[in-house]
């Protein structure tokens, strides 16, 4: 099937590795001209190097640490060079994920910190494209979630928080702006071998005395799937979601996650 997504211009934040790669890399494949960010130039030029491997087509890179008011600042100056209204037509909104820890174990500062990593980046990076896409009359904004958002996790107290901000503030942008042709979708990952895990892995095992290995193994035999996801799973659904096809999803959160959410809708 073809997506539709030659041309299009794609923000992918966060994507030096992980389930941004794959999907900058999922995009690039599908003839989108992609702009990747991460806060590392080394690991950001190794990323456009595979992807240029892979597709023909090298990306742009853009470093730019979307924890601070500063890198934020530099992403939504390029993306708006030459066009007030910015000229990306498809954002996925990316980035690490917070440290893992329960209520008691955060600072002020932390959460602080945590809003501005998971909620500001993910407002003014629309902010800084959604002009533009509605004088095209054609916008995809996607945000990367997480199954903690509709199933809370007792370790993952600022994801769970600021993400159901974003599906939140994304529902909020879909009811506003579809008439504009732009759809806002979150995406929402389940448990997905990539760096983010192995950490998530290291701290579950710092605090219960076993293994990474060991919580790994029991992390995929929870999943109904019976193992955990591939980052080019969530990559697919994005792109799928960035596509000509995908027109009438809009304010929807999609889990990616092998069944693991225990409930209907
Ligand atoms: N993997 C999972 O199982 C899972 C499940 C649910 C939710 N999620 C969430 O989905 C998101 C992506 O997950 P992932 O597994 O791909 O994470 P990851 O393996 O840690 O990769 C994160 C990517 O974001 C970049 N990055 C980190 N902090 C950044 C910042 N402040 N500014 C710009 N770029 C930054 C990293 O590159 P540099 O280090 O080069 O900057 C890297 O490319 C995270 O928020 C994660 O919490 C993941």
């Amino acid at each position: 099937m073809d997506l539709g997504l030659r041309g299009k211009k794609a923000l992918v934040c966060g994507s030096s590795a992980g389930l941004g790669f794959s999907t900058a890399m999922a995009l690039a494949a599908e003839g989108a001209d992609v702009i990747i960010n991460s806060r590392d130039k080394k690991r950001l030029d190794a990323a456009a190097d595979k992807i240029e491997k892979a597709t023909g087509s090298r990306p742009e890179c853009l470093v730019a640490d979307l924890a601070t008011d500063k890198g934020i600042s530099h992403v939504t100056q390029e993306v708006r060079k030459d066009m007030p209204g910015g000229f990306i037509d498809i954002l996925v909104a990316n980035t690490g994920g917070p440290p893992s820890g329960r209520f008691m174990h955060f600072s002020h500062q932390q959460w602080k910190d945590a809003a501005q990593l998971l909620l500001y980046s993910a407002v003014r990076l629309t902010k800084a494209v959604i002009e533009g896409m509605a004088s095209r009359g054609w916008g995809r904004l996607i945000y990367v979630t997480s199954v903690s958002v509709p199933q809370p996790l007792d370790d993952l107290v600022l994801s769970n928080s600021y993400r159901s901000a974003v599906t939140a503030f994304c529902k909020t942008v879909s009811n506003t702006h579809a008439s504009s042709g732009i759809t806002a979708n979150c995406v929402c990952p389940g448990y997905t071998a990539t760096e983010r895990l192995q950490s998530l892995a290291q701290s579950r095992a710092e605090q219960s005395g076993t293994e990474p290995e060991q919580v790994m193994a029991s992390m995929a035999e929870n999943v109904p799937a019976g193992r955990l996801g591939k980052p080019e799973e969530l990559a697919a659904t994005v792109a799928f979601l960035a596509s000509e096809q995908a027109g009438y999803i809009s304010g929807s959160s999609i889990r990616v996650d092998g069944g693991i959410a225990k409930f209907l809708l």
